[in-house]
């Protein structure tokens, strides 16, 4: 690790019974960039977090954070972190102000400086006039923002963050995708667990997409998409008797083997001449007496990224029933991308 990288796991291991929670994770997170860690539900992120902020042992493998080794130096790795928990550890009894002055406190401020940071943290997080209301009168997204400025009070540089968004409304989610954008102008590493694709592709600068406990791929969010190729050639035909003429038609136009979904009748395949494809497959299965509609080129999505490299949506509750079967090493390539993602 070099003195650029802010945060780092090797090879870590955790088992819960039988049950490999994380199964040889590595991360690398630069000095004030967002490190996205992306994955379904029970995928491992946040028994990784546990891990990085001091809270849990792995089995085996390290990790360092801020220049401190997790397992030993840990009071030092406290002292670089803000932690956001995934279940907000709001205090109930006391107002907001009084939530993040105990925190002030906590981490050795007097009581000036802990009242004044109290003040400008309710006041960043739009918290100024609630701020002396008990907080078991605030609404979800009023407490995730009174837990995130509570990781923030002692001015950490490093927060991590576990599903920071998860529950809160369109509104509340832009808010905190506004503060952590904020939080990373001012220098700050953040680490960020979200089950949401579009938010690891609005705020992270490095992307680690984990399913059952492994790293499956690796990379900026435009890395990822590439994944799966190039342009997609999709339409949808009228008949579902039509479907195995049509992916024909397109296998012979695309690269790869189509994808077929037989429930809405749509087809899709890579391409690499865009434009001249879709002129092609149009004259293709009109001389086959093919009617197509809702026909176009779209640029990979992370969704088809993820869809690729895990073999199922996202915002799916992955209980393991279908497991992952691209390369589980760094970046995958497009071909076991492909792989991953036939239906
Ligand atoms: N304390 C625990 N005891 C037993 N199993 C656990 C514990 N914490 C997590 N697990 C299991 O480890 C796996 C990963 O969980 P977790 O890290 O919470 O995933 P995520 O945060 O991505 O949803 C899941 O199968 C979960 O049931
Ligand atoms: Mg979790």
């Amino acid at each position: 690790m070099t003195s650029a990288t802010a945060i780092s796991a090797e090879s870590l291991v955790k088992t819960f019974g039988a049950n490999r929670a994380l199964d040889g994770v590595e991360l690398s997170a630069r000095k004030g960039r967002v490190l996205g860690l992306l994955g379904p539900n029970g995928a491992g992120k946040t028994t990784a977090v546990r891990i990085l902020t001091t809270l849990l042992r792995p089995d085996s493998g390290s990790a360092s954070v801020a220049g401190h080794d997790v397992l030993t130096e840990p009071n030092a790795v406290r002292r670089s972190i803000g932690l956001s928990g995934q279940y907000a550890a709001v205090d109930e009894n006391l107002t907001g102000r009084e939530n993040l002055y105990m925190v002030g406190r906590l981490y050795g401020m007097n009581r000036p400086d802990a009242r004044k940071r109290a003040g400008e943290l309710l006041d960043g997080f739009q918290l100024g006039e609630a701020g002396d209301r008990i907080a078991k009168g605030y609404s979800g997204g009023m407490r995730r923002r009174l837990d995130l400025a509570g990781a923030l009070v002692a001015r950490p540089p490093v927060v991590m963050l576990d599903e920071p968004t998860t529950g809160l409304d369109p509104r509340g989610r832009m808010d905190t995708w506004r503060l952590i954008a904020e939080l990373v102008d001012d220098g700050t590493t953040v680490l960020l667990t979200t089950q949401y694709l579009e938010e690891a592709d609005a705020l992270a600068d490095t992307i680690a997409v984990i399913d059952h406990g492994r790293v499956i791929a690796n990379g900026t969010s435009n890395e990822l998409k590439a994944l799966v190729g190039g342009e997609r050639l999709e339409l949808v035909v009228d008949e579902a008797a039509e479907m195995d003429t049509a992916a024909e038609v397109l296998a012979g136009i695309g690269t790869g083997t189509p994808r077929v979904d037989t429930q809405s009748r749509r087809l899709q395949v890579a391409v690499n001449d865009g434009s001249k494809s879709l002129v092609e497959a149009v004259r293709w299965l009109g001389e086959s007496g093919i009617e197509v509609h809702d026909v176009g080129l779209h640029r990979p999505t992370l969704d088809d990224a993820f869809l690729s490299l895990t073999g199922k949506p996202t915002e799916v509750s992955g209980n393991g029933a279908t497991a992952g079967a691209a390369g589980s090493e760094g970046l995958a390539t497009a071909e076991s991308g492909e792989r991953g993602g036939r239906q």
